[in-house]
């Protein structure tokens, strides 16, 4: 579900002149929500990674540029000297279907728990190639860097905190990448955290991902490639209906073996979601929540 969007302009502002940062990035949000047309200012420090609002009723609750999503236009020009350029963000919050989740765009805030996650042995058990060591600093210039790509979205899995003033906690990433615009195709990856698996929390995530795949992005296909000793995401494929299409041999290098392993190729068409695993999911779905 698109909320906002993000109209940004980046000044590259000498630091003796400002008296704030290097760089400064003023931007306007304008909020679908608003009937008034009223559009929102903030002020984006993006040096030290705080935004500031004007006015405070702006509404945003995290760094504009975590904000940022599945769209990404940049232009440059020259103004006086200095380069100014105008940044358009989509903000994408998905919501699940029985609302025990939420999948929200990458942010600042995670970057612990993302790093976490990917050392864990049990998120590294079947994707051996993950390294064994993983800082907050190595997260943060992950999610800084795929921002930028425009054939990925990435998504954290978050459950709502049953209190009203505190946050949501992170249980988990996912998202689609290789996204092929001619093809009308896309891979899914998913990794939770292993103090929730065997919740449901895979097939909350996944059902609204592929939701947002095929009913939204109007996508053809999705793909999941998974190691071939990895029972536990096989068997949730199975189980979702997904098609087994083949084997890639020596596909993942492990290096616990210095030897390759075979990683399985699932495919779903958009036609078998409509026909066969929404429903199976969202069954699921009902019996869990
Ligand atoms: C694979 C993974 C995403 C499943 O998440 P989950 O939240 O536990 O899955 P759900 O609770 O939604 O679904 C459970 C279903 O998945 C399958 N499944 C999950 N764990 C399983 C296991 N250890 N053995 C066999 N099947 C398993 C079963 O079909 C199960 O249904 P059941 O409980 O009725 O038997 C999770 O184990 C994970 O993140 N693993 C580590 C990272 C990873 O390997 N990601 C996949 C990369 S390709």
């Amino acid at each position: 579900m698109i909320s906002s969007f993000f109209i940004g302009v980046t000044i590259i502002w000498p630091a003796e002149l400002s008296g704030r940062s290097e760089m400064i990035c003023l931007c306007l949000k304008a909020d679908a929500s608003k009937s008034n047309g009223e559009s929102d200012v903030a002020v984006y420090d993006s040096v030290n990674d705080a935004a500031e609002l004007l006015p405070p009723s702006c509404g945003l609750d995290r760094p504009l540029p975590a904000s940022a999503c599945s769209i990404f236009l940049l232009f440059c020009s020259s103004f006086l000297g200095e380069l100014i350029w105008i940044e358009m963000f989509l903000e994408v919050t998905l919501p699940s279907k029985s609302g025990r989740l939420t999948l929200v765009p990458p942010s600042e805030v995670d970057d612990v728990y993302v790093a976490a996650l990917r050392c864990r042995p049990e998120t590294r058990r079947y994707l051996r190639y993950l390294p064994e060591f993983f800082s907050v600093t190595d997260a943060r210039d992950r999610r800084l860097s795929r921002e930028l790509d425009s054939t990925l979205v990435d998504f954290h899995i978050h459950l709502p905190s049953t209190q009203a003033d505190a946050p949501s906690s992170f249980i988990g990433t996912t998202g689609i990448f290789k996204i092929e615009e001619v093809n009308k195709s896309c891979e899914v990856g998913i990794l939770i955290s292993s103090d929730y698996f065997r919740g449901g929390f895979a097939t909350e995530a996944l059902h609204r991902v592929l939701l947002y795949v095929f009913e939204e992005r109007n996508l053809h296909r999705a793909e999941f490639v998974t190691s071939a000793d990895n029972l536990a995401m096989r068997g949730w494929l199975d189980k979702a209906g997904a098609t087994l299409e083949g084997t890639k041999r020596g596909a993942w290098a492990d290096p616990t073996t210095g030897g390759y392993d075979d990683a399985c190729v699932y495919g779903i068409l958009q036609e078998e979601w409509m026909a066969s695993v929404k429903g199976r999911l969202e069954a699921r779905i009902n019996r869990t929540s």
